[in-house]
């Protein structure tokens, strides 16, 4: 007979009572052993931190400055030509880069003389000395300082012959075409009296000056 009933099968109801009491009874217990968290082995959730990484990002702008540097020097310019120094002690003062020069055919071949015969040669008309206005000799191929009375031999490259300055006198490059007769300065060989640079100071200009 099973447990519970009677003798008839029905179910004595007590003993139901007692059956369903325990079992909740038993139930309870777990219930607590589970809510109370004993009896159990203890688990440890371990919450990994939120690691977020955000990208920067940066725009750079650069900025990139260019600078033209402009070349200041001097200029080849027409000064003469043959026709005008046919013989020797001709001259011709003329204006080159804004400052009075001498053109001058000296007649023997002369230290950096160009043309035919090497006898044409150009000179700043500023004496080295105090910047005085010099006079050409062709007696003597010298350029004179009428102040202080210096002379230029013209024939060795403005070297001084007498008087006050210690230096050369400023010479011009020239350049000779045959075939036109033209004869171009394209520079100094050193400072025009008075300038700390010549070809900065100078201005570009083809006019002025004359011819003697
Ligand atoms: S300025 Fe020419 S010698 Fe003095």
């Amino acid at each position: 007979m099973a447990e519970g009933k009677d003798k008839k099968g029905n179910v004595d109801p007590n003993r139901r009572a007692v059956i369903i009491g325990g079992a909740a009874a038993v139930a309870g217990i777990a219930a607590g052993i589970v809510i109370g968290g004993y009896g159990f082995p203890r688990t440890t959730k371990v919450v990994q931190p939120q690691v977020t990484v955000e990208k920067e990002i940066s725009t750079v702008t650069k900025t990139v400055t260019t600078t033209t540097v402009k070349q200041i020097g001097y200029v080849k310019q027409k000064v003469a030509n043959i026709s005008q120094l046919s013989s020797p002690g001709q001259y011709v003062t003329t204006n080159y880069m804004g400052y009075l020069v001498y053109i001058i055919k000296t007649g023997v071949p002369s230290e950096n003389g160009v043309g035919p015969d090497n006898d044409i040669v150009g000179f700043s008309a500023y004496c080295a000395h105090m910047g005085y206005i010099l006079e050409f000799d062709p007696a003597t191929n010298c350029l004179l300082c009428p102040e202080h009375f210096s002379q230029y031999d013209v024939t060795r490259g403005g070297m001084q012959v007498v008087g006050h300055p210690n230096q050369y006198l400023t010479q011009l490059i020239l350049e000779y075409d045959s075939s036109t007769g033209d004869i171009y300065a394209l520079g100094f060989n050193r400072l025009v009296y008075g300038t700390y640079n010549t070809a900065l100071q100078g201005m570009s200009s083809s006019s002025g000056g004359g011819s003697s």
